[in-house]
């Protein structure tokens, strides 16, 4: 038998044994005899390396190493694939087991809610938009014609902000109500407008079951020739209807607020119980004047709701605290 054919037996007598080893001791056998270093028979193929002529060594030489790589890389590929599958066996991981689910995150009620009332008021041709949330006192109370003297401007009744108010070169708040957003849509839009806006107010009122520190208002403005007191009490009792239902009364109560004349403070019925839910009113000639609208031909209607009510009420949440505790037992039910 020449040398190559030795090899060539050696490699596939070598692999058949690989394949057949089932357990890593039998595979540890098959490496011991195969290319063990004191007697595997690797190295009667190393000796016959050395009985080659001068002019085949170069080619038997060549033979030999890829025999032996090639033989020792198939032993290492089984040894993996023998553990991997050990390790398949021994697990106690069933695959019939029932999963354990991935908690989904979802919306908060609010933002629930404020989602809904943007599409609703969509509807009725209002546009979203947005204000900041850190004011001046031009646009959180002197455009909307609320005096230096008005109590709203109480520094006890307001947080007023001193690191920002000291970059900004004068007094600024965080804003405490949406109404602000009326004056920033005036100043840059020329009428007619329907505006919507939603977001957060601070106030520091004593907290309790149905008032806030922080809580969301929606404002709403319609400036236009002739619009009238009448268009904004149907606008609200057919918003009221379309998200709580068609049985939702609604009735408007005199009121004051500085930047409408006249203001109305806005009930609504559910079952036996009339709850103010906001304030309304037709847009005062003062404010119109301070963004520079004529207030003989235009007139307007602005309201401002709170959001906490509506959804306290639409998913029977008792108290308002509960929206803001972050308790994921509470948030999970909705
Ligand atoms: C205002 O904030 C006026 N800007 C509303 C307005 C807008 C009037 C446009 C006229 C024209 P008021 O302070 O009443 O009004 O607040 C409106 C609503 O916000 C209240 O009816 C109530 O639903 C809600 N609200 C007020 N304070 C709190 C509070 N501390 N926590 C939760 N909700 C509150």
């Amino acid at each position: 038998m020449d040398i190559l054919t030795a090899f060539d037996e050696f490699e596939a007598a070598a692999m058949q044994a690989i394949q057949t080893a089932d357990s890593a001791d039998a595979l540890e056998k098959v490496r011991i005899e195969f290319l063990g270093q004191k007697n595997g028979r690797v190295r009667d193929l190393q000796k016959l390396v050395g009985t080659a002529t001068p002019a085949l060594k170069p080619a038997v030489g060549k033979r030999f190493n890829e025999v032996r790589t090639s033989v020792t890389a198939q032993l290492e590929v089984h040894i993996e694939q023998l553990k991997s599958s050990a390790a398949a066996v021994v697990s106690d991981f069933d695959v019939t087991l029932p999963g354990e689910r991935p908690r989904i995150g979802q919306l908060h009620p609010i933002t629930r809610v404020i989602t809904e009332f943007r599409e609703l008021m969509g509807r009725f041709g209002f546009m979203v938009v947005d204000g900041p949330e850190l004011e001046d006192e031009k646009h959180n109370f002197e455009a909307l014609n609320i005096p230096e003297d008005h109590p709203a401007r109480d520094p006890l009744d307001n947080f007023y902000v001193a690191c920002a108010s000291a970059t900004a070169g004068g007094p600024v708040l965080l804003r405490s109500q949406t109404s602000t957003v009326q004056i920033r849509t005036m100043e840059t839009t020329k009428p007619p407008i329907r505006i919507v806006s939603l977001g957060r107010v601070y106030r520091p009122d004593t907290i309790d079951a149905t008032h806030s520190c922080m809580f969301h208002q929606m404002e709403g403005l319609m400036v236009d020739r002739n619009v009238t007191m009448a268009q904004l009490k149907t606008l609200l009792s057919m918003f009221a209807r379309s998200f709580l239902g068609p049985d939702v009364e609604i009735r408007f109560r005199p009121s004051f607020f500085p930047f409408t004349e006249p203001s109305v403070e806005v009930d609504m019925k559910w079952g036996d119980n009339w709850m103010e839910i906001g304030g309304a009113g037709m847009v005062d000639p003062n404010v119109f004047a301070s963004v520079g609208y004529d207030p003989e031909e235009f007139t307007g209607f602005a309201f401002g709701l709170g959001i906490e009510r509506f959804c306290m009420k639409h998913y029977g949440v008792d108290d308002i605290r509960r929206f803001y505790e972050n308790d994921v037992r509470f948030l999970s039910q909705f």
